[in-house]
């Protein structure tokens, strides 16, 4: 028995597979190089939905209707009151979330992938005592989501970094979200509920809450000189490295090779980047360095979470409102395998070891 169901196989999945020895992602027949970078993620997302769900137009039709459903979302956002813009983004944009009926078809699919690009922007300007953006349905969802948030048109490859993040952590094996996501959607709760379980399990440190204290890390080393004292003072005592580790990946997350070339496609047109990336790069240095004579048996390399971090804060959006951003891609891949678990018509039940007091025998 394992506590982390580690080395457990819990579904067959045409969807994505992991290789954390060789630190190998491969998305529906693609490795991660050949679409991170290169594809749109409405694209990405219809690529994994392909063959799940009903009636689903050619790819070019889906991306309308998909703009049309961020049209649609726009609708519920006067639904963010005072009492959830007091929450943290992650929280309030899921009690949004939450008013999407459930069902299994493309337009609660649409809506689905459609609502946390419309709802975190505009949580975010709300909180800023700003007017929410309209979306604008004929653009891409990457580049509609930041409209939204700034009100200005993004550069090509502005847009294209944040397309970029969000096909990369569209899907990514049986993760815990994903997996969350599954067993939701083996009892035929509908679509809705498996996203909501799925943003749920997402938001804890351990899986996609990572990022946001990613930055209160660079900024408490502030200068690449004190990486290694301040790292070796956080692991006396006894904190995690947020950014480092993985369960799958014994090697460097591919995923972290991607998003770094984005961060430096980037940095080439700021002020502030080339100094936070030299900041980070020495981090990782330190780190990986610290992290091996930590836990010489444990090969702890970079995660998706680092480079994450410094991507969505060029991008203009806040610590806290990483994970959501996160979750925008993920939502893909919970729809999709959400559908894929539906479709085996399998209730997901394991069991568990009672290890408790019998009961007293009777006098
Ligand atoms: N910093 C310090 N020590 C670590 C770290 C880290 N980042 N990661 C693992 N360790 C330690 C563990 O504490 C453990 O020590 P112990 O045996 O003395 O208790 C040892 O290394 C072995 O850990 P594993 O069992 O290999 O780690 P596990 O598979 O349970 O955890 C996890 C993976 C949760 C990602 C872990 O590495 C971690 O907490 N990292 C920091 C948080 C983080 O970056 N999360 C984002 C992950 S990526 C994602 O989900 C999208």
């Amino acid at each position: 028995m394992s506590q982390g169901l580690d080395d457990v196989i819990a579904a067959e999945t045409r969807l994505s597979s992991v290789d954390g020895a060789r630190g190998v992602l491969v998305v529906k027949g693609f490795s991660l190089d050949q679409i991170a970078g290169h594809k749109r993620f409405e694209d990405v997302a219809w690529l994994l939905l392909g063959g799940l769900i009903d009636a689903l137009p050619d790819a070019a039709t889906f991306a309308a209707r998909l703009g049309a459903a961020r049209r649609e979302i726009f609708t519920l956002v006067p639904y963010i009151d005072d009492a959830l813009l007091a929450l943290p983004p992650m929280d309030g944009v899921r009690a949004i979330i939450a008013r999407i009926a459930d069902g299994e078809d493309l337009v609660t699919v649409t809506r689905l992938l459609a609502a946390p690009a419309v709802l975190l922007p505009a949580f975010l300007r709300r909180r800023q005592g700003l007017a929410p953006i309209a979306p604008d349905p004929s653009a891409s969802h990457a580049a509609d989501m930041l409209h939204m948030l700034t009100g200005e048109t993004p550069p090509a490859d502005v847009a294209g970094a944040l397309d970029t993040y969000l096909v990369t952590v569209a899907d990514h094996g049986l993760n815990a979200s994903t997996f969350a996501a599954r067993v939701v959607a083996s009892t035929w709760s509908g679509l809705t509920s498996s996203v909501l379980a799925g943003l749920a399990a997402l938001k804890g440190p351990l899986h996609g809450g990572a990022p946001g204290p990613i930055i209160a890390m660079l900024d408490g080393i502030a200068t690449p000189e004190n990486a290694e004292p301040w790292i070796e003072a956080a692991l006396a005592r006894g904190d995690r490295l947020m950014g480092f580790g993985h369960r799958i990946y014994k090697v460097r997350d591919p995923r972290a090779d991607a998003l770094k070339a984005a961060v430096r496609r980037m940095a080439a047109g700021s002020s502030v980047l080339p100094g936070r990336l030299k900041l980070a790069e020495a981090v990782e240095r330190a780190a990986l360095r610290i992290l091996h004579d930590h836990k010489p048996d444990r090969p702890l390399d970079v995660n998706v979470e680092f480079y994450t971090a410094l991507l969505l804060e060029a991008l203009g959006f806040p610590a806290d409102a990483f994970t959501a951003v996160f979750a925008t891609g993920r939502t893909a891949g919970w729809l999709a395998h959400a559908r894929e678990q539906r479709l085996t018509g399998r209730l997901i039940r394991p069991q568990s070891a009672y290890v408790g007091p019998a009961p007293a025998e009777a006098a």
